[in-house]
């Protein structure tokens, strides 16, 4: 398992075992890299391809996905051209390992982006599981996703997301037609073993 930069990403490939053609896309939060989540991966997909990028901008040198203003205050314009930019990479980088389209797992500043792809470019994921993920984008375009799956984790103590955020975004994505389920676990910001259980049995419970 090598680190590799084709692509334009610095990201990790992880093939998945004989037989398992499922795929995650894993998206670290703020200051974390490209082998944060793939214990996490291993746990909710056993044996599934992991692709994990490297968000490419740089906040006093800690890796993110787009740029913000401030926490919690986005920069859309980045929002929509890095979510463009990391959704190429992710169909060459199927399409280049013969994967299926992956879902999405995506913690804090990564639940965030893939949010954005999901609503920006449905036809790049399958699905997602957003991890203290709020709302990317005030008013993103008429997306179709039906037939998406999105399991969204919050904090009921998250001092980063309000409550209302989340659930906002839970409506959009629902509007377009994902069947979305929003779930709000007693627990901060941070990762908790509870999301990686909930995680894992909805990634199971897939048709
Ligand atoms: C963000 O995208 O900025 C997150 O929601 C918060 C963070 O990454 O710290």
């Amino acid at each position: 398992m090598a680190t590799l930069t084709d692509g334009g990403f610095v990201h990790r490939f992880v093939p998945g075992a004989n037989a398992d053609s499922r795929a995650l896309l894993l998206l670290h939060g703020t200051g974390g890299d490209e082998n944060d989540l793939l214990p996490l991966g291993q746990m909710i997909a056993p044996g599934a391809a992991l692709l994990s990028p490297r968000g490419k901008v740089l906040e006093n040198g800690m890796p993110r996905f787009f740029r913000r203003l401030a926490e919690g205050v986005f920069d859309h314009e980045d929002v929509v051209r890095r979510a463009h930019e990391l959704a190429d990479f992710v169909a060459a980088a199927t399409r280049a390992h013969g994967l299926a389209r992956p879902v999405a797992v995506g913690f804090s500043n990564g639940a965030n982006i893939a949010a954005a792809m999901l609503l920006l470019r449905p036809e790049v994921l399958d699905g997602a599981v957003l991890i203290r993920a709020m709302v990317p984008l005030p008013d993103p375009p008429a997306a179709d996703l039906s037939g998406r799956r999105v399991l969204i984790l919050s904090g009921a103590m998250d001092p980063i997301v309000p409550e209302d955020d989340a659930a906002e975004l839970a409506a959009q994505l629902s509007t377009a037609g994902a069947a979305v389920e929003h779930e709000v676990l007693p627990a901060g910001h941070g990762l908790t073993q509870a999301d990686v259980t909930l995680a894992r049995r909805w990634f199971a419970a897939a048709p």
